[in-house]
């Protein structure tokens, strides 16, 4: 299995913060906000993680990781030219993925979940694709909602409903098999013109083939200023109770 960090985007709901940057190099704590998805991917015991970000940054990415070696990963990069979608940002991974299955994380995304059980057993299934999930008030209309029956298999998925089937937000960690990128290529752009994960999702919601798993903590820090904020104070809050590093 091989990882996918997507950082590109134009993050406007972080503005000024990311005028003069990319969001996904801001602190959380005492690191930059891409080294979390970056150590989950290492704790999954995946080797080897392409980032994917927009042009104008893209050197500051180099320059702060490097070829990976500090986080035990080998690191490649791709640009998406432009913030067409979170499932555009996964199909510029085909070549990459070479028939693998993957594991995507959003560079935004602050959690501590360990992916490797997960990981393991996805690589043993022939097919389908899996999301995971947090329970939390779904109202603010900020998360993709995902409904699942009692074997944790998803019925729906909708993006950002303004009535929620449920309480579970779907994060951004998602695991697919090497059928996603014929998926990808069927969609269309969405409303705001974006190629929609949720969308991409959809597909193998469809088919009956799109597992759930639930997370028991996770912040998406790039939605507001004080989600970023919380993001911070509950890393600075884990670190000083010894509970990470
Ligand atoms: O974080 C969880 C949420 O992420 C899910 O609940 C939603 O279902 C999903 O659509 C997504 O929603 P957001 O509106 O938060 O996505 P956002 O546009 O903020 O992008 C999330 C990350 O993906 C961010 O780290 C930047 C990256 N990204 C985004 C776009 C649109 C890219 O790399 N390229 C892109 O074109």
């Amino acid at each position: 299995m091989k990882g996918v960090i997507l950082a590109g985007g134009l993050a406007t709901r972080l503005r000024p913060l990311t005028l003069v940057t990319n969001k996904h190099l801001l602190p959380i704590y005492n690191k930059p906000m891409i080294f979390y998805p970056l150590e989950a991917m290492a704790k999954a015991g995946i080797t080897e993680v392409l980032v994917v970000t927009g042009p104008n940054h893209a050197g500051s990415f180099l320059n702060l990781l490097k070829n990976g070696d500090e986080f035990g990963l080998k690191l490649s990069y791709e640009i998406q030219p432009e913030a067409g979608g979170i499932a555009q940002g996964i199909a510029l991974a085909e070549n990459f993925a070479d028939q693998e299955k993957l594991l995507v994380i959003l560079g935004d995304n602050i959690f501590f979940y360990n992916l490797q059980n997960a990981a393991e057993s996805f690589t043993k299934k022939t097919r389908g694709a899996k999301v995971f999930a947090v329970a939390m008030p779904t109202e603010s209309g900020h998360y993709g909602v995902v409904e699942i029956d009692e074997q944790n298999r998803v019925l729906s998925i909708e993006e950002k409903p303004p009535k929620p089937k449920s309480n579970l937000a779907q994060t951004g960690i998602y695991m697919y098999d090497n059928r996603v990128f014929d998926f990808i290529k069927e969609l269309k752009p969405s409303q705001r013109g974006e190629l929609e994960v949720t969308d991409l999702n959809n597909f193998y919601v469809k088919e009956g083939t799109l597992e759930c798993e639930i997370l028991n903590w996770w912040v998406d820090a790039g939605t507001s200023f004080d989600e970023l904020l919380r993001a911070n104070n509950l890393v600075a809050e884990k670190v000083k109770n010894g509970e990470i590093v």
